[in-house]
């Protein structure tokens, strides 16, 4: 509607500027020009629009493109030397690895002797592929680093030395942000992990225990 309005004072306008620059010659014709100008004001074609921010880039929908492929190269071979899949893959702990590797174990490592005590405390090797709801897909790079070298997690907690960050503190920075980055840049595999088992509580997936035993008949 507002718009037909200027259309048509805009013509009018036009109408009284020719006329004007009949009549008074000279004159009229600055007159006429002052008069145009007032039109082209009046009928602002911008004046019902916004001027918005043009967004001219997209976050990457994966994290894996932030880091250079000799780096992620690095520390997939920095993974497989430090044997972080032999417990962190499906059956890898009893002889028989699942092709999801590094996707987390439901075989879990006792960490209090099964022999003495009836329920052991279990832990369960996480899925460290970046799925956001079973594994570290909401990790930072920083807060792996952190992990694999002090064994301090996410909210603060150290974890116990079956995920043996001991032997992984001295890593050098660089090589621990490539196994970081190697994590971040595996394809995401949806697998939750049993939960972990305080000691006394029954567990109810299997678990192996690692430890060394001495045969009674020599002492
Ligand atoms: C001997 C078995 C073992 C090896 C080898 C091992 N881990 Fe672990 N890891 C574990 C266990 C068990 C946990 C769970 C600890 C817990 O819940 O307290 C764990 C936890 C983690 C976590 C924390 C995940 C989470 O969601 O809380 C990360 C990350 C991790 N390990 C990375 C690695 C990397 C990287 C390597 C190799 C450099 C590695 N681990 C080698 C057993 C292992």
């Amino acid at each position: 509607m507002r718009s037909h309005r200027s259309f048509a004072m805009w013509q009018e306008t036009l109408h009284i500027s020719h006329q004007a620059s009949l009549s008074f010659g000279r004159r009229g014709l600055i007159l006429a020009a002052m008069l145009s100008l007032i039109a082209c004001t009046a009928s602002n074609p911008m004046e019902e629009y916004e001027q918005v921010t043009p967004v001219t880039r997209h976050e990457a929908e994966t994290v894996a493109s932030e880091y250079a492929p000799e780096v992620v190269a690095r520390g997939a071979y920095l993974a497989e030397l430090l044997a972080c899949g032999t417990c962190h893959t499906n059956g890898a702990l009893t002889g028989n690895p699942s092709a999801d590797k590094f996707a987390g174990s439901d075989v879990g490592i006792a960490w209090s002797n099964p022999m003495i005590e009836k329920y052991p405390g279990v832990l369960y090797p996480a899925n460290i592929t970046p799925d956001v709801e079973t594994g570290i897909g909401s990790w930072r790079e920083e807060e792996l680093v952190r992990l694999i070298q002090t064994g301090v997690d996410r909210h603060a907690r150290r974890q116990l030395p079956v995920m043996p960050w001991p032997g992984y503190a001295k890593l050098h920075e660089d090589d621990a942000r490539a196994i970081a980055a190697f994590l971040l840049s595996l394809k995401p595999v949806r697998h939750q992990v049993p939960a972990n088992v305080e000691p006394g509580q029954k567990a109810t997936s299997p678990f192996v225990h690692f430890g060394v035993y001495r045969s009674r008949k020599d002492m």
